[in-house]
């Protein structure tokens, strides 16, 4: 395999940063191909952590080139900071002249919708929303067209066909990651619609949002942390109002690495990762935060849901039945485990591993890769591609 597609199998934020990072050590090439500065992806390598925005979380490994492809929404202001703190030379990054640029009025209209409604989304109010209705509309600015501004500028030396690079490295069997941003089920066509981002996030993001076509595309790896969050409003129907959740926003700093917001948490849904494998075509699992759920019992995890009487095994996506659905639960056995004596799967507890299995059980997919803290070599996995 060689070009494989990360996506997020929830509401963002399931590590896609740290994931990327530990990855791109077999990487030559590591792509964002929707979205923009809503994203906020973490990398901590040696307890030293980084918060990127726009620029692929491949950029910390040497050697690795990193493009912001044609569907990306690009805050020029945002970017140039990025590249000013990272320092780097203009070879490792590509920036497409077809993405389009976030002006301060997205922004400025972004948080002036959501200020103004009863019932806001709750965005980033990073203009991310604006920006794609201007492209929509086809009034939008592309990245080429604005190359002549004091901004501009500064991108210039990064701006060429990103699509033509991407597919000469394809040709080349070279080893490209398609790094997801936000979440499925933040996605335009296929999430909790209205409460979802603009851009499409699931794997078939990837093909459009690069100018690659689907027979590129090797593998599909789906994320998710081994409970769940979301940040923002809309249905999350796992979610946890007492003390465990409180525990796990608190061991887990579930704040929102964009706008610091206190992320909302819940058990894990199986039924609704059910849906987003189907979405994506996910072909093995990474699971994330594992050592969260460390002296929780028992843990829960959500297997289907009952709607008006009916047993369901996927979590509707209809708002109207999703307000109905009651989740109905398994307990699973907890674990007490020191992490930093684990080096393989089978040094885990005989529970952790039980749960890890189940989850497998549940989605027919194998687990290739497991994260045990936030530290770039705190994780369990091999080369992917
Ligand atoms: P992304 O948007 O998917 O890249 O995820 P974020 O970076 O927004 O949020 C993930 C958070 O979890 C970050 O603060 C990471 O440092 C942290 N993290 C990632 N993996 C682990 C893990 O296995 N254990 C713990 N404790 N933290 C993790
Ligand atoms: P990463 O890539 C989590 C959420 C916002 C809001 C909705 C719409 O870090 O996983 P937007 O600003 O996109 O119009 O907001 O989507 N959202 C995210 N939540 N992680 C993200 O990105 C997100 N990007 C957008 O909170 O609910
Ligand atoms: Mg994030």
């Amino acid at each position: 395999m060689s070009n494989i597609i990360l996506v997020d199998l929830m509401y963002g934020d399931s590590g896609k940063g740290r994931y990327v990072d530990y990855i791109s050590q077999w990487a030559h090439t590591v792509v964002r191909t929707g979205g923009g500065a809503n994203a906020g992806h973490t990398i901590i390598v040696d307890g030293k952590k980084i918060v990127l925005h726009l620029i692929p979380s491949g950029v910390l490994r040497s050697g690795v080139t990193c493009v912001l492809a044609d569907g990306m929404v690009i805050d020029p202001e945002v970017l140039v900071q990025e590249i000013e703190m990272l320092g780097f030379s203009p070879i490792k990054l590509m920036i497409s002249p077809h993405a389009h640029v976030v002006f301060p009025y997205h922004k400025e209209l972004d948080a002036s919708r959501e200020n103004a409604v009863k019932n806001p989304i709750g965005t980033t109010k990073r203009g991310i929303g604006p920006c794609y209705e201007s492209k929509a509309a086809r009034s939008g600015v592309r990245i080429e067209n604005y190359l002549d501004t004091p901004l501009g500028e500064k991108l210039r030396p990064f701006v060429r066909d990103t699509s033509r690079y991407l597919w000469n490295a394809t040709r080349a069997d070279k080893n490209i990651l398609f790094e997801g941003a936000q979440g499925t089920f933040l996605d335009i066509d296929h999430g909790t619609y209205p409460y979802v981002t603009s851009s499409s996030t699931v794997a078939g993001g990837a093909c459009t949002g690069s100018g690659l076509g689907p027979t590129c595309m090797d593998g599909v790896v789906g994320i998710t942390k081994a409970y769940t969050t979301r940040v923002g409003n809309g249905p999350l129907p796992t979610e946890l109002f007492d003390e465990v959740g409180e525990q796990i926003r608190k061991v887990g700093k579930e704040y929102g690495a964009t706008t610091g917001r206190d992320r909302r948490v819940g058990w894990l849904d199986a039924a609704a990762l059910r849906v987003a494998c189907r979405l994506n075509g996910v072909d093995s699992l990474a699971i994330t935060k594992l050592d969260v759920l460390n002296g929780i019992n028992p843990i829960k995890v959500c297997i289907g849901y009952k709607v008006n009487g009916e047993h369901r095994d996927e979590m509707p996506l209809n708002l109207n039945e999703l307000e109905l659905a009651i989740p109905n639960y398994v307990g699973l056995a907890g674990f007490n485990c020191d992490f930093s004596k684990v080096k393989e799967r089978r040094d885990l507890p005989a529970e952790a591993r039980n749960y890890l299995s189940f989850i497998e059980g549940e989605l027919y997919i194998p687990i290739e890769f497991i994260s045990l803290g936030p530290d770039r070599n705190e994780a369990i996995g091999g080369n992917p591609f």
